[in-house]
């Protein structure tokens, strides 16, 4: 009876919580209210069958419990109750079953009216890209991004000149117009989420993946990261501003075309563009890169650095010491490091475009061979 009493003020307190916020999910701010409807069900379902399982479990330990004159006895088959138990475990499945494939139905029909926006995810922060005047996203091949150029456009490709893109971790949208993100990852799985929205996907590196819905009132939003990524997961937040029509058309306007971006050009050399390209499909940078990593040596001011290895060597990090790091790094390891990289079968062109890349990117002096003009 004591049991039963608690688990009817567990449930009364978990329907006050629902209402009272809170603890619920916020406030809704898009058209997947039918996403709240089908966790709701959920939470019914599996709320009565919990408390039915626990009350039963509550009622078997007083009612069978130990005495001495009782004895345990084996029922090899009870057809009724194996076809009532499997009745209403149906029941309860198809409950929760059947919406959820309705909504998922809509969920997969993205309206043809929808506005395509590109949502870059890397390594702890999101990029963001908008078709320009033609409406049309341009092409992007998956292959291409690197830290130079992330959303991998092309120059060559007209379709992309006017697409606007954001590498800040803020964007903008209209309300009350279909959005489809297409979500892209440049290094490890992430997982764009804005609570207020609901609908959610992950990012997945070398594919792209998509997701619809249409902000229903304006404000700003939190944009979580909700897929483990790594040590900056945590701080993997951006910011939605959704606004009015006018307001937004203005705020993209603002924002650079990809031609624009691109005016300037690159700083580095072909070498070291070919060489940062190279560095992000092989991964270098996920443990090197141009900041401090318990993981591996940084590459900003590596090039032409003194390095006291484990086995007490001294070495100047020039282009014969990065080649044989690269190709035998377990015969290599600087100070404080561990044996952790693998050997890379690169060929001598391949590993003098990383080095490039090094000196230029990471700040190193230029060879004294190089001809540099100061
Ligand atoms: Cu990105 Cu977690």
């Amino acid at each position: 009876m004591t049991i039963a009493i608690v688990l009817v003020l567990i449930l009364a307190l978990s329907i006050w919580f629902h209402f009272a916020g809170p603890w619920d999910l916020p406030a809704l701010a898009s058209n997947w209210g039918d996403i709240d409807l089908t966790i709701g069900i959920t939470l019914v379902v599996t709320g009565v069958v919990f408390i039915a399982v626990i009350l039963f479990t509550a009622y078997a330990v007083v009612k069978f419990r130990y005495r001495p004159d009782r004895q345990a006895s084996y029922e090899p088959e009870n057809k009724k109750l194996e076809l009532w138990l499997t009745g209403l475990t149906s029941v309860g499945i198809i409950a929760m079953l059947a919406p959820g494939l309705a909504v998922y139905s809509d969920i997969v029909s993205v309206p043809d009216d929808a506005m395509e926006v590109e949502v870059l995810a890397k390594q702890w922060t999101w990029g963001f890209r908008f078709p320009g005047d033609d409406g049309i996203l341009g092409k992007s091949s998956v292959r291409l991004i690197s830290s130079a150029n992330p959303f991998g456009l092309d120059p060559k490709d007209p379709a992309s000149l006017d697409d606007r893109v954001i590498n800040a971790n803020q964007f903008t949208l209209p309300v009350d117009r279909p959005i489809n993100v297409k979500l892209r990852s440049i290094d490890v799985l992430h997982d764009f989420y804005v609570p207020q929205i609901r609908n959610k996907i992950d990012a997945v590196p070398g594919i792209v993946t998509s997701m619809w819905f249409t902000p229903t009132r304006t404000g700003d939003f939190e944009i979580l990261c909700a897929e483990y990524c790594g040590v900056g997961h945590y701080n993997m937040r951006g910011g939605l501003t959704v606004a009015s029509t006018e307001e937004f058309d203005s705020w993209l306007a603002s924002q650079p075309t990809f031609a624009e971006s691109q005016e300037g050009g690159s700083s580095l050399s072909p070498a070291a563009q070919r060489g940062e390209v190279l560095s992000q499909e092989q991964g270098c940078l996920a443990c090197h890169g141009f900041a401090a990593s318990p993981l591996g040596p940084s590459w900003q001011g590596l090039y032409g650095r003194e390095e006291r290895m484990t086995d007490g060597r001294m070495i100047t990090a020039d282009e014969a010491y990065i080649a044989r790091a690269i190709r035998e790094p377990a015969a290599e390891i600087v100070e404080g490091y561990g044996n952790v990289m693998p050997p890379y079968e690169l060929s001598d062109e391949q590993i003098a475009d990383i080095i490039a890349y090094i000196k230029e990117a990471g700040g190193g002096e230029a060879a004294p061979d190089d001809g540099a003009s100061d």
